[in-house]
């Protein structure tokens, strides 16, 4: 799930550890609500925290079969691309990220 350094910065986001295996967690930055997901023991993934079936918190989600489970009605999102693994239409956004020192760190979106 980590990916390897871009132009971008990095931002730190939070300790790995305060998020359960499958689960994730609610947090803002760079003036966007976010979705991080622990994925395993080191790994992680961060994606925008609105669900695009009807905007549903992904961060209340949980991990199921590589896809995370949106909380409301249960879309599967895969986790390497965001892509809705029932519809393939729908999408939500994953950024860059890596696991640095055990914290989460997001790489800077160039644009919205
Ligand atoms: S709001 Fe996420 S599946 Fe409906």
């Amino acid at each position: 799930m980590n990916e390897s350094p871009g132009p971008s910065r990095w931002i730190s986001l939070c300790p790995l550890d305060e998020i359960s295996i499958g689960r994730a967690r609610y947090l803002e930055a760079v003036d966007r609500p976010l979705c991080v997901v622990r994925v395993g023991e080191t790994d992680a993934a961060v994606f925008d925290d609105s669900c695009p079936h009807a905007g549903g918190p992904l961060s209340g989600g949980h991990v199921e079969d590589g896809c995370l489970v949106c909380p409301l009605h249960q879309w599967p999102f895969r986790l390497a691309d965001g892509i809705c693994a029932d519809t393939s239409v729908f999408r939500v956004r994953k950024y860059t990220c890596r696991v640095r020192d055990g914290v989460v760190e997001m790489a800077a979106p160039e644009s919205r």
